[in-house]
């Protein structure tokens, strides 16, 4: 009977939906036959007027003359509500079709309200909460007119020299699959046609991640086996989870640049993986094929739309060349036609034909946005993705009766607590961390505050990165000024705490660094500061995992921030005070030095592996630095602690059907209740190709009041074990394998079992 139910409702959905598709189809197959060539191309155009930021060289011109002639599909970089609304009207009330045009923007962490950068949110294990950061952001950005958000990017990322590692979910394929649902399900709810809903862009298709040397924008060249493996699965899961759209990256992909690459965008992203929505080149993706050396921009143009690219991002290389080509027989009509059909089907979607200013609605944007509920989820965001590095004697949490020096140069700061590619969000409202240790004791307690250092002094520096305002505001004191006044507050102290990392346009696009160090004038100020001899707690904002050696031999506690977005101040203060305790885990390794890296946790074996850190001759590894990381994926420590205990294996021999469950005892063995993200690793000891020395396969993330335990259990079956082998079958290979579960990628209970076909 239950059966019998469910299968009506199934039918009935797809009845539905069938009739929908039919409906749209029809809608639009009549409107394109009114459309001339020069309208359908018109469709494939995104601009930018500028107002946002702009991150390449060239800025649309003559916007409005275009919307008027049909000549523009979509803009982004307009913000707010009532310029949405003039755009909208220009193109509906003036253009011969009036089609509407989409809005998109780059919403990335958060929108007017800032989040913490996505990797910070990637370390809260927090799908749900990861999910809810996407739905907020959606209901506040289609409040001020936005339909469509460039996000999230799922670039796996194993190398911190490259600034955009801030703005993905780490290192990990398995879990940057589950923040690319997460994010997905968020901005679009199962529904683009609602008020409130975004349809979602994942970027940057593909491998951007893998940039050589960390160089933003530099040459990727990897093995079908490592794409498939490692790289591919978080664009796979988001398309999976319903993307609407794609946008493809700026770097080469076997040769060919991504915008340009029909095995990418075609064989791959529709006939393999069955996408049916519309992919959008980057910012002038197209145009640069030209200095990558493909031709001209009539030739790049042809070539990006015969691979499958649908929608040009600001080079207009679609808009100037596309009719020529079809003259010349260089595309297709045909290629033009499904190209603007995918744009208009996701027009359709969103209900823009229904409504155009569908998200341009005054009275919502008065109440979404900055409004005081997103206020108090920006806290819960920023507590949830801070990682406490180190805490020895338990410096920390502070009393609220604590005399506190607060020091350093992003311990009263606006400017960088968003951090990068906060495009819509407003500095002026964050809270730094001054404010914030006030808004907790209410003034109650002694707080002594001295800049102490300038993020960096080099002048150099501070211009590449104050490009979008002052970030680097460099003293007219010098250094040893600074100093001066710094150690004497410490002095009458009882503790101190030094808010130190990186500016936050240090990290994000076009912001790579060949060194991962805290700047020199703040170690110097931190060492200058360790001679007083109070406890030293450091807090440490940064975009990208640093190397923090020095830092952690001479700090008694490193808590590490990111950049925590609108909220950070509060938040920061809620963790030190213990009014929260921290939770959150690694998504990627911290190297001991740049010279590590890449530096990942799911590395291959090698044929010489080197056996713990010892250097051996002739094995793996280096004459002046470990190969271990400082600290591993998912580390990450609590103010309680942890104990594990009896992993138990519910078989030691399986069959393909059967499920083993995996399960240990986590005990809290401290004072207070804590949060711990359990990790679930399994290791293929022989496979047909070399398999990593492990892989997270699956996590919980579990409360535990002080003295509590708690069995957790996963279930693991073949599934759990498929990869893709050499000629890139996903399968899984019969023999034996690790299982491992801790609380971190290092620290793990083992035991093995033997699964046989
Ligand atoms: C970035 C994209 C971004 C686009 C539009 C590009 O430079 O690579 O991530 O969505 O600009 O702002």
């Amino acid at each position: 009977m239950v059966r019998k139910i469910l299968f009506c409702i199934f039918s009935f959905v797809v009845l539905n939906v069938n009739a929908q598709n039919a409906k749209m189809k029809t809608f639009i197959d009549v409107l394109m036959k009114k459309m001339t060539l020069e309208e359908k191309i018109g469709q494939l155009n995104l601009l930018t007027p500028g107002g946002g930021i702009v991150t390449g060289a060239v800025v649309s011109k003559d916007v409005e003359t275009k919307i008027s002639n049909g000549q523009v599909g979509g803009l982004f970089g307009v913000i707010g509500e009532s310029k949405i609304r003039q755009a909208q009207e220009l193109a509906v009330t003036t253009s011969r079709l009036k089609i509407p045009l989409m809005f998109g923007s780059d919403v990335i962490h958060g929108y007017k309200t800032t989040f913490p950068i996505p990797l910070g949110l990637s370390c809260s294990w927090d799908m749900q909460m990861i999910e809810r950061s996407a739905r907020i952001a959606a209901t506040e950005a289609t409040a001020d007119g936005l339909n469509w958000a460039f996000s999230p990017m799922v670039d796996i990322a194993r190398d911190p020299r490259w600034g955009r590692i801030a703005e993905g979910g780490g290192e990990d394929p398995y879990l940057g699959s589950q923040i690319a649902k997460a994010m997905i399900t968020g901005y679009q709810n199962g529904d683009l046609s609602k008020d409130n809903t975004l349809m979602a862009c994942v970027k940057h298709f593909a491998l951007y991640g893998a940039a050589e040397g960390g160089r933003d924008y530099n040459t990727v060249d990897m093995s079908r086996v490592r794409m498939y493996n490692e790289y591919l699965p978080p664009y796979k899961a988001a398309v999976d989870a319903g993307t609407g759209s794609v946008m493809s990256s700026f770097n080469v992909i076997d040769g060919i640049p991504a915008t340009g690459n029909k095995w990418l965008l075609t064989d791959l992203l529709r006939k393999e993986w069955g996408f049916k929505g519309m992919v959008v080149s980057d910012y002038t993706s197209v145009n640069e094929m030209i200095d990558h050396g493909m031709g001209d921009l009539q030739q790049v143009s042809a070539l990006a739309l015969n691979a499958g690219l649908d929608m040009d991002m600001v080079g207009e290389g679609f808009l100037t060349t596309l009719k020529k080509s079809l003259q010349e027989g260089k595309v297709k009509l045909k290629q033009i036609d499904d190209a603007c059909k995918r744009i208009l089907e996701a027009k359709y979607k969103l209900g823009l034909f229904d409504d155009p200013y569908r998200y341009c609605n005054a009275e919502r944007a008065l109440k979404e946005i900055l409004s005081s509920d997103k206020k108090v989820a920006a806290k819960e965001f920023a507590t949830n993705s801070f990682v406490l590095l180190k805490n020895s004697k338990n410096v920390l949490p502070l009393k609220k009766s604590t005399n506190i020096a607060l020091i350093g140069p992003l311990a009263n700061d606006k400017s960088n607590m968003l951090g990068t590619w906060a495009v819509s969000g407003n500095s002026d409202f964050a809270i730094p961390v001054l404010e914030g240790l006030k808004n907790a004791t209410g003034g109650g307690i002694n707080i002594l505050y001295a800049k102490g250092a300038n993020i960096s002094d080099d002048t150099s520096i501070a211009k590449k990165v104050n490009v979008f305002g002052t970030r680097i505001d460099i003293d007219k004191r010098n250094p040893q000024e600074m100093i001066d006044e710094a150690t004497s507050i410490a002095e009458r102290s009882d503790v101190v705490v030094v808010v130190v990392g990186e500016a936050s346009e240090m990290s994000g696009e076009s912001a790579s660094r060949s060194l991962l160090q805290i700047p020199l004038s703040q170690q110097n100020l931190i060492k200058e500061l360790k001679k007083i001899g109070k406890p030293l707690v450091l807090v440490i904002m940064t975009g990208r995992p640093l190397t923090l050696g020095m830092e952690n031999e001479i700090a008694d506690a490193i808590l590490l921030t990111w950049h925590a977005g609108h909220e950070a101040g509060n938040a920061i203060a809620d963790v030190l005070f213990g009014d929260f305790n921290p939770s959150g885990k690694l998504t990627t390794s911290f190297p001991k030095n740049a010279g590590q890296v890449p530096i990942y946790y799911n590395h291959l074996n090698t044929g010489r592996p080197n056996a713990g850190d010892e250097f051996q001759k002739f094995r793996s590894n280096y004459l002046d630095v470990e190969n271990s990381p400082l600290f591993p994926f998912g580390y990450g420590l609590s103010y309680t602690t942890f104990n594990y205990s009896d992993l138990k294996l519910s078989a030691n021999k399986l069959k393909p059907n059967e499920t083993l469950m995996a399960s240990v005892t986590v005990t809290n063995t401290g004072h207070v209740s804590g949060k711990e993200t359990v990790q679930l690793y399994i290791r293929d000891l022989v496979g047909s190709i070399a398999r990593p020395v492990k892989e997270l396969k699956g996590f919980q993330k579990i409360d535990l009041q002080a003295g509590e335990s708690k069995t957790v259990s996963f279930a693991i079956t073949t599934n759990d074990l498929k990869f893709y082998n050499n000629n890139l079958k996903y399968d899984w290979e019969a023999g034996e394998f690790e299982i491992m579960i801790g609380t971190d990628s290092k620290n793990i209970n083992k035991g093995k079992v033997q699964w046989i076909k």
